[in-house]
C-alpha cells in the first residue's frame, strides 16, 4: 500500500511503538490521528508531530480503548477531521498480570472493538474504500510465555481473531486486509514491569536474556512491511532479534 495521502488512526500512540508507527506514517506522507488514554504523553507527541509535519496532517483525540463511546468518537472525529480512513492500527496495550481482567479488556477486547469500528468505516458496502487493519499482538500471541499467561492468552486471541476475519468474505469482499504484528521484546516502557506484574521475576530476566531486546526501529520496519505486502491478509508477522521477520 502507498502510504502517502492515506489517513491512519493509531491507538495508544502517545508513546512507545504506537508513537513510532504514527511517526513513520507521517514521515511517508499520511495524515494521522494519534490517540491515547494518557493525555500528557498524547499532548507531548501531538506538539512534536505538529511542529514536524504540520497541524493539517495530525489530529489528537484522547481515547480509552476499553470505552466503546471513546473509540466511536475517535473514529468519527478522525474521518471528519482528516477526511477518510485507510489504515487502523489497534496498538494500545499493557502488561500487568495483577490486573489481568483490565489487561484482557485493553489487549484483546480493545482490538476487537477497534477492528469492528474500522471495518464499519472502511467497508465498501458502507461507502468506504476498504483499507488495512494492523492488530498489534506479540510473539506471546504465537508462543506460550510462562511469566505472563494472561497477556499471552490475550495476544493469542488477537492473532486468532485476525486470522478468523480473513477467512470471512465480509473482509475480502469489502477490500479490507488485516494482519497481526507479533514482535518479541522491544525497548519501550512496557518492559519496566511493576512488582507483581509478572509471575516470577527470575523468569522475566531469563526471558529478556534469552530473546534479547530489539530497537523500536526494528518493529517499525516490520510494521511498514505489513503495509507494503499485499498478500498477507490474516497472517501474523513475527519479529525477533534472532530470526528477523517471518509470516507465520
Ligand atoms: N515493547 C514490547 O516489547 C512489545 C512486544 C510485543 C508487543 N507489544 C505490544 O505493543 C503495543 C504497544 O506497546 P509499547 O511497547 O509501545 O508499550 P508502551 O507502554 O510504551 O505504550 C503503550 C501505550 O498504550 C497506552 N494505553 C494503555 N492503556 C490504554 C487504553 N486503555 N486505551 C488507550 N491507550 C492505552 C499507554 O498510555 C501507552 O501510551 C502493546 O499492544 C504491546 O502489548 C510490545
Amino acid at each position: 500500500m502507498q502510504v502517502a495521502n492515506k489517513v491512519a488512526l493509531v491507538t495508544g500512540s502517545g508513546k512507545g511503538l504506537g508513537k513510532a508507527f504514527a511517526g513513520a506514517l507521517l514521515q511517508r506522507g499520511a495524515r494521522v490521528c494519534i490517540s491515547d488514554v494518557d493525555p500528557k504523553t498524547l499532548q507531548t507527541t501531538y506538539d512534536e508531530y505538529t511542529s514536524q509535519y504540520g497541524r493539517e496532517n495530525v489530529c489528537s483525540i484522547p481515547c480509552d480503548v476499553t470505552v466503546e463511546s471513546d473509540l466511536k468518537d475517535v473514529f468519527s472525529k478522525t474521518r471528519g477531521e482528516l477526511k477518510g480512513l485507510d489504515i487502523v492500527v489497534n496498538n494500545a496495550g499493557i502488561a500487568n498480570e495483577a490486573m489481568w481482567d483490565k489487561m484482557v479488556d485493553i489487549n484483546l477486547k480493545g482490538v476487537i472493538r477497534g477492528t469492528l469500528l474500522a471495518m464499519d468505516a472502511m467497508k465498501t458496502v458502507n461507502g468506504g474504500k476498504g483499507g488495512v487493519i494492523v492488530n498489534v499482538a506479540s510473539m506471546a500471541g504465537i508462543l506460550p510465555v510462562a511469566h505472563v499467561p494472561a497477556y499471552s492468552a490475550a495476544k493469542h486471541g488477537v492473532v486468532a481473531y485476525t486470522r478468523s476475519w480473513a477467512k470471512n468474505p465480509e473482509s475480502t469482499d469489502n477490500n479490507i486486509r488485516m494482519v497481526s504484528l507479533c514482535p518479541a521484546y522491544a525497548k519501550t516502557d512496557i518492559l519496566k514491569m511493576d512488582k507483581g506484574a509478572a509471575h516470577g521475576e527470575v523468569l522475566v530476566e531469563e526471558s529478556f536474556d534469552k530473546l534479547g531486546i530489539m530497537s523500536v526501529d526494528t518493529v517499525v520496519e516490520a510494521f511498514l512491511k505489513i503495509l507494503d505486502d499485499s498478500d498477507n491478509h490474516g497472517k501474523a508477522l513475527s519479529v525477533t532479534k534472532m530470526k528477523g521477520m517471518a509470516y507465520v
